[in-house]
């Protein structure tokens, strides 16, 4: 068992450096570089992140681990290779013409990769290795073992969602940086960041998926029952941080993660705004029972409760003391 598990991460090294070769020596890998340098990113970053390309053929890989001694089913089972559908036992490379991404476990060992496409509309566009016996994607956060140093030096970590997002921020010497390999947090992904932060900033893509994962993250924090605080970084205009930084610049991307980087309630309060029609009476009434119900009833600070009526109580018009009545009644309610 323990033999097996070994041969797997040896596989995985292998595969991760045949792939990188193909990619920065070869003129099979000439398309993948190109998309990559149009992209922006530079060979000290594909060197870095050990950016690879998966040839398009069938069995390109496979031969390559055959002759290296490897067995087909071990192959397999470390996620490296498909099993045909209509042929049992017939297998062939799982990633094939994509753009390879290795993701790496806390130590820095190969574990697993994301595979992009590279046209426009193919299908679909990130392949990611399934759950083997080394990897687990709710276990692990992309580019964790890199970013530990800066982590703890910064004592925060921003949690991105996409590869393209941790690599652009890392060549903009942003090191404090992983991505969640789903689309929200999970409760081993926050304990493994609280181990190394005083803070976990979410940023998350602009656009609605973006938003609704963050506040799963949110909660799940919260599930996790860690003291490690979270906020929520909006970018704007419904960009990725990846096309932020491309666009705005290191600088405004720190700003952004600095200034507009909401605490949880803040950021409760915003996702519910969108439930209710502010421009009539009703809609403001149910919004501000809304919040009240279901984000400051759950506020445990005085001041920061204080904080958030005052906010409410001068957008709506409402006195401070009805605010603060309503909360003290929902919470005889429901304690
Ligand atoms: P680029 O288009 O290369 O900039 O990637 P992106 O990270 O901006 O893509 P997107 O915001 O659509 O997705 C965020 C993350 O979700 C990706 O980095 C992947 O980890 C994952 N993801 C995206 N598309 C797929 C998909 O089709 N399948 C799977 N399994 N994961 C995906
Ligand atoms: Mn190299
Ligand atoms: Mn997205
Ligand atoms: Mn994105
Ligand atoms: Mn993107």
């Amino acid at each position: 068992e323990y033999k097996r598990r070994k041969e797997m991460f040896r596989a995985h090294d292998l595969a991760a450096k045949y792939y990188h070769h193909i990619l920065m020596n070869t003129d099979v890998g000439l398309p993948a570089l190109r998309y990559l340098e149009e992209r922006g990113i530079t060979r000290t970053t594909m060197e870095a992140f050990s950016l690879g390309y998966a040839p398009q053929g069938w069995d390109v890989l496979l031969k390559f681990l055959l002759k290296r001694g490897f067995q087909e089913d071990l192959l397999l089972e470390a996620g490296l290779l498909s099993e045909s559908a209509n042929q049992k036992g017939r297998c062939f490379d799982k990633f094939r013409h994509r753009v390879m991404f290795p993701i790496q476990d806390g130590q820095g060992q190969v574990i697993g990769f994301g595979g992009r496409v590279m046209d426009k509309d193919a299908k679909p566009k990130y392949l990611n290795s399934p759950e083997t016996p080394l990897f687990h994607k709710g276990r692990h956060l992309f580019n964790l073992h890199r970013a530990r140093p800066d982590m703890r030096r910064v004592g925060q970590v921003i949690v991105l969602e996409g590869y393209m997002d941790v690599i652009t921020a890392h060549q903009h010497g942003i090191g404090h940086v992983v991505a969640a390999l789903g689309t929200a947090l999970t409760v081993d992904q926050v304990r493994l960041l609280q181990r190394n932060v005083q803070e976990i900033v979410m940023m998350f893509d602009g656009d609605e998926a973006g938003q609704k994962a963050a506040l799963r993250s949110l909660d799940v924090v919260k599930e996790s029952g860690s003291e490690v605080k979270a906020r929520v970084a909006t970018i704007p205009d419904g960009m990725d941080p990846d096309e932020f930084l491309g666009t705005y610049g290191k600088e405004a991307f720190t700003r952004v993660v600095l200034d507009n980087a909401s605490s949880t309630t803040t950021f409760r309060m915003l996702a519910l705004r969108k439930d209710f029609n502010l421009a009539t009476q009703q809609g403001r009434e149910d919004y501000i029972k809304s919040v009240i119900s279901q984000v400051l009833s759950t506020v445990q600070s005085p001041v920061e409760l204080e904080t958030h009526l005052k906010e409410l109580s001068e957008e709506f018009g409402y006195p401070r003391e009805a605010l603060l009545e309503e909360v003290a009644l929902t919470r005889k309610k429901a304690p």
